[in-house]
């Protein structure tokens, strides 16, 4: 049950860096890609995976809360509460939140887009050092 409780703590990361990699993949489109000319193939290429990306976004966020919870029960069980790794969780409920109100908002402001890129920050941090320390 260790290795299975490490193994979901894993796939929850990956699943968040999904999700992180909307706003990863639209800088380097805006900075880069969007300049190449249109016939080229990269370009093709990199628009069809950034669509990809952006569309199954809420996906990503809401797989990863999915695997989270599993990671946490295992983990409490098996392993002990652990005080970093609550904050980490406690961080993601609050992006997904303000990622629901987001979605579903009539109109979407900056300040909405600011909350919820910052809360992901706050949730980067917490989770490395979640993984670091392991306390
Ligand atoms: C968003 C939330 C979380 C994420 C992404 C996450 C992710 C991870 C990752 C990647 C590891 C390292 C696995 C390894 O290197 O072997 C880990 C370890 C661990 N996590 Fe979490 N975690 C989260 C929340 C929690 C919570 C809420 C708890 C418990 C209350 C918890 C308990 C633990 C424990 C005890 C370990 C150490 C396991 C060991 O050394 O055997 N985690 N977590
Ligand atoms: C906990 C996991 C999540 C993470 C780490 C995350 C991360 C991010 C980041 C970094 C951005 C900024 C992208 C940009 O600058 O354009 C973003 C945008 C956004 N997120 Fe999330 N998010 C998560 C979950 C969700 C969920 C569950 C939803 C909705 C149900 C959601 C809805 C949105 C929306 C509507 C945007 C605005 C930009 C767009 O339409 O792509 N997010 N998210």
């Amino acid at each position: 049950m260790v290795e299975i409780g490490e193994l979901l703590g894993i796939l929850t990361a990956v699943l968040f860096g999904g999700a992180i990699l909307n706003f990863c993949v639209k800088f380097v489109n805006r900075k880069w890609v969007m300049k190449l000319p249109k016939e080229s193939k990269f370009k093709q290429g990199y628009t069809s995976v950034m669509k990809f990306l952006v569309k199954n976004h809420r996906f990503f966020g809401f797989g990863a809360a999915a695997l989270m919870v599993a990671h946490v029960v295992v983990q409490i069980l098996f392993r002990w509460v652990s005080i970093t790794g609550l904050v980490t969780a406690g961080l993601a409920v609050v992006t997904v939140v303000l990622g629901v109100v987001m979605f579903k908002a009539k109109k979407r402001t900056p300040a909405m887009l600011w909350a919820h890129r910052g809360s992901v920050i706050a949730l980067i941090a917490a989770f490395v050092v979640h993984v670091i320390t392991r306390i």
